[in-house]
C-alpha cells in the first residue's frame, strides 16, 4: 500500500493516494451519514454487541454512571465535564426536560463534591426550534452553574448552527463570564470568529471538529486542520494575559507536545489552559499529563440517545469498528 497525505473531504479523513485508505474514507462517510438515520438508531440501540462496544466510550446511560466515572477520574487527579447525550430536539417540552435534567446534574455534582462542569448542545436546549427559547433555557443553566462557580460549556454542532450558537454565546457571556464555547479548527471561518471573540477575554474549547462538512467551508486535509489547530491554539494561549482561557481538547499527542513546548517557551500561566479529552480515549495520555502536573478534564457522555454520537466516535477512528465487531463474540 502506498503512503499518501492524510486528507478529509466530505468523505472524512483519508490518505490521498492509497486505495486502502480510500476505503477508510468511504467507511467514514457512511458512518457520519448513518449517524442521522433514525431507522439504524432504532435497531442498533437494541443490538447487544453494539451496546457492549459503546461502553468503551460511555460509562453507562444513567447520570449515576457518569457521576461514578467522574469520581474515579477525580481520584486520579482528573476533572470531569458531564454531557447528557441528545441533539436536534423537536419540541419545546423536550428542551425544557433537558434543561431540568441539567439543573439536577448541577445539584448532583455538588452533592457528590465533584470537580465537574457540564457541557450542553444548543440544539438540545431548543436552538433548532426557537433561539429565544434556547437562550432562556441556557440562561437558567448559566445562572445555576454560576451560583456554583462552575463553567458551563456550549458544544459546537454542525456548520448550520455556528452563527446562532455564537450569537447565543455572546449574549450569555454578557450575563456571566463562567461560560465557554467549543470552536472547530476544521472550519475556515474559525480564525475570523476568534478575531471577534478574543477581545472579550473568552473561555474556549478548541476541537478539530466532528461533523461531515463540505470542503467549501472546512479544510479538506487533515494536515491543514492540525496546523490550523496549532495556530489557533497558540493565538488563544498568547491572549492569556487578556483573560482568554483555552481547553486543549484533542487526543493528538503530536499537537499536545507541540503546544506544551509553546506553553513552556512563552511561559503561559498554568491557570489559563487545561487539557480535555473524551472518556475512554487515550487514558494513558490523560494520566501522564495529570501526573506531570497539567490540568486535565475528561468529557463524560451518558444517556440513552447515544447512537449519532457513537457513530461520530467510530468515524474518528474506523479501527474502532474492529473493536465493535469483536463484541459480537463476548468472552
Ligand atoms: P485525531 O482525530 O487526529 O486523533 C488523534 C489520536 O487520538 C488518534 O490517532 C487516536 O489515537 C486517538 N483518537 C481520536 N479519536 C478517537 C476515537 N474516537 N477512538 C479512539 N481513539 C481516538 N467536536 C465538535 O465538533 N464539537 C464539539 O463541541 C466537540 N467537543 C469535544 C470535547 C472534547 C473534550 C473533545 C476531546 C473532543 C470534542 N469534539 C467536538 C470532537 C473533536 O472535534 C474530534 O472529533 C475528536 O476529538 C477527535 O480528534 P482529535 O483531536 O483527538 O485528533
Amino acid at each position: 500500500m502506498s503512503r499518501g497525505r492524510l486528507c478529509k473531504s466530505t468523505a472524512g479523513w483519508s490518505e490521498a493516494s492509497s486505495d486502502g485508505t480510500r476505503v477508510v474514507s468511504i467507511i467514514r462517510t457512511l458512518l457520519l451519514g448513518a449517524s442521522g438515520s433514525a431507522w439504524l438508531r432504532e435497531r442498533a440501540t437494541k443490538t447487544p454487541f453494539v451496546m457492549r462496544s459503546v461502553s468503551r466510550f460511555m460509562p453507562g446511560e444513567r447520570l449515576d454512571d457518569a457521576i461514578d466515572a467522574a469520581r474515579r477520574e477525580q481520584a486520579q487527579g482528573i476533572g470531569a465535564i458531564l454531557t447528557h447525550l441528545g441533539e436536534n430536539l423537536t419540541t419545546a417540552a423536550e428542551a425544557a426536560e433537558v434543561t431540568r435534567h441539567y439543573l439536577e446534574v448541577l445539584d448532583a455534582v455538588d452533592a457528590a463534591g465533584l470537580e465537574a462542569q457540564i457541557s450542553v448542545k444548543p440544539t438540545q436546549l431548543g436552538l433548532g426550534l426557537d433561539p429565544e427559547l434556547c437562550y432562556r433555557n441556557l440562561q437558567r443553566l448559566l445562572d445555576r452553574s454560576g451560583e456554583r462557580h462552575r463553567v458551563l460549556w456550549m458544544d459546537m454542532e454542525s456548520a448550520a448552527y455556528v452563527d446562532d450558537t455564537l450569537a447565543l454565546f455572546r449574549r450569555a457571556r454578557e450575563r456571566s463570564p463562567l461560560i465557554g464555547i467549543a470552536l472547530q479548527a476544521y472550519l475556515y471561518r474559525t480564525e475570523r470568529d476568534l478575531d471577534a471573540l478574543l477581545p472579550l477575554g473568552v473561555t474556549i474549547r478548541l476541537v478539530k471538529g466532528a461533523y461531515l462538512e463540505s470542503p467549501r467551508i472546512a479544510y479538506p486535509k487533515k494536515a491543514d486542520v492540525d496546523e490550523n489547530y496549532y495556530r489557533l491554539a497558540c493565538r488563544i494561549l498568547n491572549e492569556s494575559g487578556h483573560g482568554a482561557v483555552l481547553h486543549i481538547a484533542t487526543h493528538d499527542s503530536t499537537l499536545i507536545d507541540r503546544l506544551a513546548e509553546h506553553i513552556d517557551t512563552c511561559h503561559v500561566p498554568a491557570s489559563t489552559y487545561e487539557y480535555a479529552m473524551l472518556y475512554g480515549i487515550r487514558q494513558p495520555l490523560q494520566q501522564r499529563l495529570a501526573a506531570s502536573g497539567r490540568r486535565v478534564r475528561v468529557l463524560i457522555s451518558y444517556g440513552e440517545y447515544w447512537f449519532p454520537w457513537y457513530m461520530r466516535r467510530l468515524a474518528e477512528r474506523p479501527a474502532n469498528l474492529l473493536f465493535m465487531f469483536r463484541n459480537l463474540f463476548p468472552r
